[in-house]
């Protein structure tokens, strides 16, 4: 289509980094100088971001949202780290090379719009072509209609941008960022400046582009809007949140979510090697963060009894830690390649459900409801 009017792969937006990922940050600091003194806005970001994905990014105000999006975008430079973003290593760039690059390579979209008062709204979109010079200059007429099309305000194509609705602005602004057919669009807070039906049809239309093969981060403070992305980033004082604690503990803050990943280990285990071993005593807390684990009862004689299946993203090892006592039955790794599990102390644990009683009641209520299972099948074992 014509999102993609040159060839797909082979031009430079098709390209990816080294190791499959579209982008990864490395060790990502920055930190202000301010009269105040040093300011440290980002503090070691670790990212990775695959072709064709959807992220959202949110945090508290101040958490550094909009500085991890200028820390890709170009808009200004890390302190320390690395940037890599479709083979380019951003972070070794001068200002004039991002700006080329970013030209062909990333499409950002504001809270503001920003666009240009003075230019029509066609003009506004063509204005990143003629910036870069990839289209012939009667392609780029042509083009920036398909694109004011696409995001459907064609018919507003030769007014000014203050003679359009907010909403209106910011499908222009959006197109604009489609101009050179980049493969990311970044955008920081793109519905904060829309009511709520407008900022629907906008969020449509990122779910469109994604289908398309954008891949898209989006800033937002909105929770709702960021669950509509199959992946959220939290972002807490400039750390992000370990994804796998936040998909398993959602209704920790993200201030416990960063205090339990800063105390988090990482373990990876051997198809068929044991986790847990029932009857032992309990010292830790499991999330599985690749791969799948299964939850059996071991029975005199050696006789086991298969309760469940914890996939990537789910928690176990929680029941001995809630109720007391020892392990009531044993997980082991398993698949035919290696799984790999974060854990927390029981002390850790224990100190993170203290601080939320929400967490703590919905930890407690799926130990419950794991515990009657093992119950009816003990009961079941006996009479059979
Ligand atoms: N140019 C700058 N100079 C000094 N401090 C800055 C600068 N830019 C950002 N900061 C500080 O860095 C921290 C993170 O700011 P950032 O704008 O990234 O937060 P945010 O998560 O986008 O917040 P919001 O939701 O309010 O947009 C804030 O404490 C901010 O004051
Ligand atoms: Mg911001």
């Amino acid at each position: 289509m014509f999102l993609s009017k040159r060839k797909p792969n082979g031009s430079a937006n098709g390209k990816i980094n080294d190791d499959g990922t579209l982008i990864k940050l490395r060790g990502v600091v920055k930190t202000f100088i301010t009269p105040a003194g040093n300011f440290t806005a980002l503090n070691g970001i670790d990212l990775d971001i695959g072709p064709g994905e959807f992220v959202s990014i949110i945090g508290k105000s101040g958490s550094g949202k909009t500085t991890l999006i200028n820390m890709l975008t170009g808009i200004d430079h890390p302190t320390k780290g690395e940037i890599y973003i479709g083979g380019t290593a951003v972070h070794t760039l001068n200002e004039g090379q991002i700006a080329t690059w970013r030209g062909t390579h990333l499409g950002v979209v504001f809270q503001f719009f920003q666009l240009l008062p003075t230019l029509t709204t066609l003009e506004n979109v063509r204005l990143p072509m003629d910036f870069c010079n990839i289209y012939t200059r009667p392609e780029r007429n042509e083009r920036a209609m398909h694109l004011l099309e696409l995001v459907g305000i064609a018919e507003h194509a030769h007014k000014l941008p203050n003679h359009l609705a907010g909403g209106q602005q910011q499908r222009a602004a959006i197109a604009r960022a489609l101009a050179n057919d980049p493969p990311i669009i970044a955008t920081d807070e793109p519905t904060g400046n829309l009511d709520s039906r407008t900022a629907e049809s906008v969020m449509q239309l990122f779910q469109d582009l994604v289908t398309q093969g954008k891949t898209i981060l989006m800033v937002t403070h909105d929770e709702d809007l960021a669950r509509r992305a199959p992946r959220t980033i939290v972002l807490h004082d400039g750390e992000i949140v370990n994804e796998y604690v936040a998909r398993a503990l959602p209704t920790l803050s993200h201030e416990l979510l960063l205090t339990a990943t800063r105390q988090l280990e990482t373990h990876t285990f051997a198809p068929g090697e044991s986790i847990i071993v029932q009857d032992a005593e309990p010292e830790k807390f499991f999330i599985v963060t690749n791969g799948e684990a299964k939850v059996y009862l071991i029975e005199p004689g050696e006789y086991e009894v298969f309760m469940d299946t914890i996939h990537t993203g789910q928690y176990f090892g929680e029941m001995a830690l809630i109720h007391g006592g020892k392990r009531t039955a044993t997980v082991r790794a398993a698949g035919s390649s290696p799984v790999e599990v974060v854990a927390l102390s029981k002390r850790a644990f224990d100190d993170l459900i203290s601080q939320s009683e929400e967490t703590r009641a919905e930890l407690g209520r799926v130990a419950v409801e794991r515990r009657q299972a093992q119950v009816e099948a003990r009961q079941n074992i006996e009479t059979h």
